[in-house]
């Protein structure tokens, strides 16, 4: 593997952090991204891996900001250089029936997880098709896949992200530009952590292997898919989801 640079989204949560790692473990140079304002979490988020020898940069961003993406990925590529590998990892919940959700609900789910893909990957495409190189991976969910009670806006970007994903690998197959997307099932992280328990109880009961994902699982899918080797593998989703949803 080489030293190419690989960027992560929403880099500082629990899927993140395991993704930086597990890129970091492959040779790559790992920017990871966070939330304007959590520049102190940031700070320490980046000591933490410092302790396990990884030396990440970090720096602020808001995915729903399009031109803030383009600001980013500028100052990126000026600091550091290229961006082969971009992780799409950036998401939030704001779970509510249909009948209870409220329309800046619907809206602040499809800006964070769906119109992020496009402000982020846009800034880096036409780059990675003139060098040649790219690997793009969206982090989708199990939700995507089947629908989920009091979650019809998540359910809604993360279903669209296939469709997003698909595009733009086709765009990307003759420029060595791959792209694929992660199907996360339910994994011990924060976010999972806030569904009330009753409701995670009966989730986990339906998981056949019996009990929650962890964060490193997807970590090796995401590391699967923009090794340099993968370039015959794009517009796949790959599911990782003990078995709770088999397409
Ligand atoms: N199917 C059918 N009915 C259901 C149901 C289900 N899965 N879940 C709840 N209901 C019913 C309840 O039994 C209840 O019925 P009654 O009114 O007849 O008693 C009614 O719907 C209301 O349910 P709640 O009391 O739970 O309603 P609420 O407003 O308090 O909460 C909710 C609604 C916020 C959606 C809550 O049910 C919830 O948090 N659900 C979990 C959603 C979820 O799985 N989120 C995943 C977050 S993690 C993630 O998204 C990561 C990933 O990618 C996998």
């Amino acid at each position: 593997m080489t030293n190419r640079i690989a960027v992560v989204t929403g880099a500082t949560g629990g899927l993140g952090t395991a993704m930086c790692k597990a890129l970091a473990a492959q040779g790559r140079a790992v920017v990871g991204t966070h939330l304007p304002g959590e520049e102190a979490q940031a700070k320490e988020w980046q000591a933490g891996l410092q302790q396990d020898g990884i030396e990440a940069s970090v720096y602020p961003l808001d995915v729903t900001d399009f031109d803030g993406c383009k600001a980013f990925v500028a100052a990126v590529e000026k600091d550091l250089g290229p961006i082969d590998i971009l992780v799409n990892n950036a998401g939030i919940t704001n779970d509510a029936p249909l009948k209870r959700m409220q329309p800046e609900q619907w809206n602040q789910v499809i800006n964070v997880n769906l119109t992020s893909m496009f402000n982020m990957c846009q800034q880096v495409f036409e780059n990675m098709c003139e060098r040649g190189f790219g690997r793009i991976v969206n982090i989708s969910s199990l939700n995507g896949e089947k629908g989920q009670f009091g979650q019809c806006n998540y359910a809604a970007t993360k279903a669209g992200i296939y469709g997003f994903t698909k595009s733009i690998a086709q765009e990307g197959a003759r420029k060595g530009v791959t792209a694929n997307s992660v199907s996360p099932g339910y994994i011990d992280t924060p976010m999972v952590r806030q569904v009330p328990e009753k409701v995670l109880n009966n989730i986990v009961a339906g998981i056949p292997v019996g009990h929650l994902g962890q964060p490193e699982d997807i970590a090796r899918a995401v590391a699967y898919l923009t090794a340099d080797e993968a370039s015959f593998v794009t517009g796949t989703n790959m599911s990782v989801n003990g078995g709770q949803y088999m397409a």
